[in-house]
């Protein structure tokens, strides 16, 4: 596919469709000020590292890393398994669901053509661990362990099991089946690479966990579970260029993150996204994480309490028309739906022809599924803005490296847009870090007793309300 861009569509956003319920023309015009705040702060953070994820495709170091490890281990594995949790596995799990098939690891030898299976535990559940375990084998899998902290203990409880296992079959020799993808500098995983001569990738230190997936992180795994990573930082570049233009109505990111904040004002707290391919599905997960993790803050940037963020919510089209559309259209109205549509699917399939004298069945003959999922989201935004309800739509021209590049960089920037116009540092997750604490403590980490302590009078304190 050759270089195509993806298209915002907001038409059903503004008061001409929706009328009360829509946002004005004027009020974005009017709304100059946060936005011009939002951009200058945008630009300081910048200037200060701190959104170096910005700067991400014009490095090609990264790329470069990642590729030249893939190469040296391509072949020699038939199954590839990430150890990581929330922004060191869901860009990953996104991409890969997004350009290889749904099927990919039921795929045989040839179907492969030598590429690993890729299996990416992103939680600490033993049933599913112990259950993939069950289909490797030691001597063929190759682990990669990414974690920028080098210190969550989900991933480090895997990277244990998992090192045990492969020591306990190869024994020196495990070395050689594992990599890790850390801080260039700090944490522990840095310490225990320097110590045990591991292979490692890097983590650039600018980089937020949920702004990783164009770094090794991403970058590695895919690459070896054959993505186009080239294409992927291509078009990420070519919306790169898209979002530095200052007019919002020129800008997809800028203009998204400015109407998402101007709904938020009116009430619309909730942001579904809700892509018609199940290709996309993980994008949206990913993208539940970006926005929740980074707008949902207690404080300010000035420290004052805000306890503000709009809650990101996934669903997929049309299998969830007959789950949530029902609650979209016709219960509260705190809802702006982001739909994704995709213009050309990677498969045709025509609806074939039968009963031609039952017309209530013989209208779907002739078409193709494509046609049929298009027709669904076009009607479902049609509905929606017919009972004032706002929605917004990115439309990709179809599925490839290069428009993921662009979706996901743009989703990336008008989050980091969204944190300047709502006023808080859309890079840090305080909140996440108190629990984080807690685990720690409840699982007997060094210097965090007193935590374990603290929740276990909180919970003797409590009234025993229990129904056995
Ligand atoms: O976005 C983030 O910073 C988090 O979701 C982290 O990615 C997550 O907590 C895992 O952290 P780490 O990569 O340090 O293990």
């Amino acid at each position: 596919m050759a270089e195509l861009k993806i298209r915002f569509d907001f038409n059903s956003l503004m008061s001409e469709r929706l009328g009360e319920h829509g946002i004005h023309y004027s009020q974005v015009e009017r709304s100059g000020l946060p936005a011009a705040q939002a951009a200058e702060w945008f630009y300081r953070q910048r200037a200060k590292g701190r959104m170096d994820f910005f700067d991400l495709p014009a490095k090609p170091e990264h790329l470069k890393s990642s590729l030249a490890l893939a190469r040296m281990l391509k072949g020699k594995f038939t199954d590839l398994v990430v150890l990581g949790i929330g922004g060191s596995a869901l860009g990953t799990s996104a991409v890969h669901a997004a350009l290889n098939p749904f099927t990919y690891n039921h795929l045989d030898k040839k179907g492969l053509k030598g590429r690993p299976r890729l299996w990416v535990l992103d939680n600490v559940d033993p049933e599913k661990l112990k259950s993939v375990q069950a289909l490797l084998s030691p001597k063929t899998t190759l682990v990669n362990v990414i974690s920028k902290s080098g210190a969550t203990a989900e991933t480090s409880a895997q990277f244990l099991w998992l090192k045990a296992w492969l020591f306990k079959s190869l024994g020196p020799r495990w070395k050689n089946n594992l990599v890790v993808t850390t801080d260039p500098e700090d944490g522990l995983l840095r310490q225990i690479v320097r110590e045990e001569g591991l292979l490692s990738l890097e983590v650039p230190s600018g980089v937020g966990g949920r702004f990783s997936v164009l770094t090794p992180v991403g970058l590695f795994p895919l690459a070896l579970a054959g993505a186009d990573v080239r294409g992927l930082l291509a078009g990420a570049a070519a919306m790169r260029r898209r979002t530095l233009e200052e007019n919002p109505w020129k800008n997809p990111a800028r203009l998204y993150a400015l109407m998402q904040y101007l709904l938020y004002q009116k009430g619309y707290r909730t942001n579904v996204m809700m892509p018609y391919s199940d290709s996309l599905y993980l994008l949206a997960d990913w993208f539940r994480q970006l926005w929740a993790e980074s707008l949902g803050k207690r404080l300010n940037y000035r420290n004052e309490v805000v306890e503000s963020g709009p809650t990101p919510i996934k669903a997929l089209g049309a299998t969830d028309q007959h789950s949530q559309i029902q609650l979209y259209a016709e219960g509260p109205r705190d809802k702006v739906v982001t739909f994704i549509r995709v213009e050309k699917f990677r498969a045709v399939l025509p609806i074939p022809r039968g009963y031609p004298k039952i017309r209530d069945l013989s209208y779907l003959s002739g078409h193709d599924f494509g046609e049929l999922l298009n027709a669904e989201q076009r009607a479902t935004a049609m509905a929606l803005a017919k009972n004032g309800r706002p929605s917004c739509s990115f439309i990709l021209p179809g599925i490839d490296a290069f428009v993921m590049g662009q979706m996901i960089f743009l989703l990336e920037t008008a989050t980091a847009y969204a944190g300047g116009l709502f006023g808080v540092n859309p890079m840090d997750q305080p909140g996440v870090e108190e629990g984080k604490r807690y685990a720690y403590g409840l699982m007997g980490k060094h210097g965090f007793a007193n935590r374990a302590v603290e929740v276990e009078k909180f919970e003797a304190g409590s009234l025993q309300k229990y129904i056995v």
